[in-house]
This record gives structure tokens, sequence and C-alpha cells, in this order.
């Protein structure tokens, strides 16, 4: 059973499917032109129909399959959702073409759904047209300074309109009302992070058997998550670590060391070697992505070759990644970027992902009740050619060396100031330029260093962290020191847009 979110292309639509679950309930996002079979297929128990950045005036206005009112399930419309509603039982709506977007505070709240939120909750509202008219006998169950109507509700209360956005963090009681809906709704409960383990365990004993399944391991949460999840499930497997010399500090030990003693049957391969040549003379970012990706994949083709055979393949993709989504274009050219350095569909196994229903975060509380070290468990994100795009221009491995060495101090510093887990990537990029210093009486060029730490919640957007003065001063003063070649740090202001987090 599940509570099937029908995106219609707001920004907001994936922290609906969060927000519902944090409430431990089951939900999936589908297109909002999705055919009723598609619908039906997902088991709905209750369905969400999202906002949009279209109007329904529009000549293009996305509307849903016109079945989904007939399958009697609760249906909770949210802004765009909200309207299509009143379309489609007889309310009346005005176009604007000015956009209402921000806080706004819910003077009266009432009804089924709402009761007990007002009169001062504050709300977040993003949109044009506005509901002027609600069906008969709907109750306008809530109103704002701006809207007579920012809210309804049909008679029989199976039928919730909000003009309003309780998905974001911004409407404070977003949740709850969120929670109201799944009691009225009388949503099943039961996604907890145990049962979530349990239900993977069990489907992926389902898919593979006794069959022998490969997978990479990065260090990073996702695959580490999963080489635990395989051990656990007791499947015949077998994890491979490619040391491809562009790791950061004490990584290769610290993944070795927690994986094997997890039960994890770990195959570490040494290839620095060949990678770091493989990188002589090459400047341009994208072929050093390239060229990491060629080897990659080779190497890992040949540990196949020489411990399979293997029928399957695991690899943890997201939810994010595998969504159809009316805004998922734009995640996808972001993301066939980055898969630079993964590993290509056709390999010649089948595939097996378990994660695929699963967000980042949700990985995360499995990879805890797997016991997976917190330091591999909220590391930040590690890009999979490494240290190689954190040397601008040709990596060689003493510039290599340079960079893990001032990355270390900077991260071992947030850890212990406690700023580590306060943003969500931080990182170290050596710029290729020689800088005057003085050391003693002498004149001495160096290289520079620039320091970057962002917030974020997803990494598409990100704005630069505002660490402390004595923080910056002390980890400049370490890395100076400890790594003399190094003439000067510089901290990156940049957010992104229009900078990215890495530097290529
Ligand atoms: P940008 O630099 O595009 O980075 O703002 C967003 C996130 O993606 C990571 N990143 C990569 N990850 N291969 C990866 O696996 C890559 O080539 C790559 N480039 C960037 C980056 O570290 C950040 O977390």
């Amino acid at each position: 059973m599940s509570v099937v979110v029908l995106d219609f292309g707001s920004q907001y639509t994936q922290l609906i499917v969060r927000r519902l679950r944090e409430l431990r309930a089951f939900s999936v996002l589908l297109p909002g032109t999705s055919p009723i079979e598609r619908i039906s297929a997902a088991n709905p128990e209750a369905i969400v129909l999202s906002g949009s950045p279209h109007s329904l005036a529009d000549a293009d206005a996305p509307r849903p399959a016109d079945g989904i009112y007939d399958l009697g399930l609760p249906i909770l419309g949210l802004c765009y959702g909200f309207h299509l509603l009143m379309e489609r039982f007889g309310g009346r709506l005005t176009p604007s073409t000015i956009h209402e977007y921000g806080r706004s505070v819910l003077r009266t709240a009432c009804g089924q759904m709402l009761a007990g939120f007002g009169p001062e909750t504050s709300v977040w509202m993003s949109h044009a047209d506005s509901v002027i008219g609600v069906p008969d006998g709907w109750l306008v169950a809530a109103s704002t300074e701006e809207n007579a109507m920012a809210a309804a509700e049909s008679p029989d209360g199976r039928l919730v309109g909000l003009q309003f956005h309780p998905e974001v963090s911004h409407t404070p009681d977003g949740s709850k009302m969120l929670d109201r809906f799944l009691d009225l709704a009388e949503v099943e409960r039961d996604w907890t992070p145990g049962s979530v383990l349990d239900r993977l365990t069990e489907d992926v004993r389902d898919r593979v058997g006794a069959g022998r399944v490969l997978l990479g391991v990065s260090g990073g949460v996702d695959s580490s998550a999963l080489a635990l999840l395989l051990a656990q499930a007791g499947i015949d497997h077998l994890a491979v670590f490619v040391d491809h010399g562009l790791l950061r500090e004490g990584e290769r030990e610290e993944v070795e060391d927690a994986l094997g003693s997890l039960g994890v049957r770990l195959h570490t391969e040494s290839a620095a070697d060949r990678f770091l040549d493989r990188l002589k003379g090459l400047m341009d970012p994208e072929e050093k992505r390239k060229a990491i990706g060629g080897e990659f994949v080779q190497v890992f083709q040949h540990v196949a070759d020489d411990q399979g055979p293997f029928r399957f393949l695991a690899q943890g993709t997201l939810y994010p990644d595998v969504i159809e989504s009316a805004g998922g274009e734009h995640a996808a050219n972001i993301k066939s970027h980055h898969n630079v350095g993964g590993l290509p569909d056709q390999l010649g196994f089948e595939l097996v992902e378990p994660f695929r229903l699963l967000f980042k975060d949700e990985v995360r509380e499995l990879a805890r009740l797997l016991g997976l070290p917190d330091a591999i468990r909220l590391r930040h994100p590690f890009p999979g050619p490494g240290l190689a795009i954190r040397v601008l221009g040709e990596a060689s491995p003493s510039q290599v060396e340079l960079v893990r060495r001032a990355d270390a101090i900077f991260i071992e510093e947030l850890k212990s100031s406690g700023w580590y887990q306060r943003v969500w990537q931080a990182l170290a990029v050596l710029i290729p330029v020689r800088s005057v210093g003085v050391a003693g009486d002498e004149r001495r060029y160096g290289s520079v260093v620039s320091l970057r730490a962002v917030t974020s919640v997803d990494g598409m957007t990100a704005d630069w962290a505002r660490l402390p003065d004595d923080l910056l001063d002390r980890i400049s003063g370490r890395i100076t020191r400890e790594v003399p070649q190094i003439g000067r740090v510089v901290y990156d202001i940049t957010s992104k847009p229009p900078a990215t987090i890495e530097w290529e």
C-alpha cells in the first residue's frame, strides 16, 4: 500500500514524499498525467496532487487521469492540486499573473483536517491563481489575509485542498497537517527503518537466491550500506574497492576495517599507479573524468573476470535517480555528467538495485541499523574521480598528495570544532599558480589552496558556509605550517549557482 503523489512539476514534489515517509507512510511519486492503470498498480491508499508551475488556464496545463476520482480514495490537493479539485468538482478559480510568494498567516482554520491549526499558524504560499468559490456543500476550511479561500474540504472530508504548501519547512505545522490527513485517510504507518530493512532483505533474497553478486564500493554511505545489506542477508557477494590513488587520507583503511569487520567479503584492488599514469599530461577536467572512468571500468572488469563468474551486479541507485518526474529532466542531465566514473549498464550482469525506492537520509538510517560506523555513514559526499578533480589541471602524484594533506587538516579541524556535520560538503582545491610569500628573510613561492565548505540539501544548490574566523585562521595556520609547499590559503565565498561545488 502507498500514498501516491502525482507530480505536476512543483519544485517541492520530492519533499512531499519525504515528509509522508517521515510520518511512516510509504509514498511514491508518479508523473501527474500517469494513466490510471499505473496509479492503481502502486496500490494507493490515498492520493496527493502536487503543486505546479502551470496555471489551469494554460493551454498545456497537465491534469490527472479522470479515473483517480472513481477510486473512492482520500485526495489531498496542494496549491495547483487544490485548483484541480476545484475544477473537477465545480469550484471557481481566478487566474492571476501576479505571483503570491512567501509567508501568510492562517486567520481561521476549521473542518476535519485543519481544526485547531489557527488562528496564528504561518503557512508558505507560492501561487498565482486563486480559488474564489468552492463546490456546493464544500467547507471553506481556512483563510488568510490575502486569500479568503485558502483551504477547502468536501462534505465527507475525504477530499481536501490547501492553497499553501504544508510540505515545506516554512509551514511550521505542515507535518502535523499532513499527519492529520494520513490519520483521516487511515493510511498504514509501517515505513520504519526496521521494516524497510526487513522488506529489502526479503526482496534481495527473493531476487538473487543463490546467485553470486558483484558490487563496487566507493567508501560512501550508499555502496557501504549496500555491501552490508548483502552480507547480512547472507548473499554470496564480492565487494570490490578500487584504490585509485585519489582517495582521501586514511579512507582506504577506514573502509577496509569497517566493512571487513562487519562480514563483507571485500577485495581491494590497488591500482594507484595505473590511474596516476593515465592522468599524466591531462589538463581538461572532462578528459580527466573520462580517463578515470575508463580505467575504473577496466579494473573492475578485470576483478570480475578473475574472481567470477557473477550473475548480478548490485548498485546503490537511489530514488531521486529513478524518479521520472515533471521536473526530472534537469536532474537527469546533472546526473549523467556525474556518472562519468561509474559503471556502464552494459557489463553483462543483471542489475540489483535494492535502494531504488530510498532517499539518501533513509539509506543513512538503514546504515545505522546495519552497524556502519558514523565516520562512513555521515561522511560528506565525495566525487568518483576523487582528488583528481581537486587539483586543477594536471593531477600529478605530488600535487594530489598536497591537496590530500590540506584536505585532511581541513576535515580534522571541522570535525573537532563540531562544524563537519553542520556543513553539507567541505573540500580543499589546489590551484596551480605560484604565489609569493615570505619565509624568514626570504621570498618564497608556494601553491595556493582554496577551501570550500557549503550548506545544501541535495547539492543542486548550495550556499557557502559561514565558518568562524578563528576556525579558518587555525586551519590556514596549520596548512601552511604542516604543508610548507602551500604558501597561501583562501576561502571560497561563492554560492551555487553561479559556481558549482567542485572547481572542475
Ligand atoms: P557540482 O560541482 O556539480 O557538484 O556542484 C555537486 C555534487 O556532485 C559531486 N560531483 C561528482 N560526483 N563524479 C561524482 O561521482 C563527478 O564527476 C562529480 N563532480 C561533482 C560533488 O562533489 C558534489 O557533491
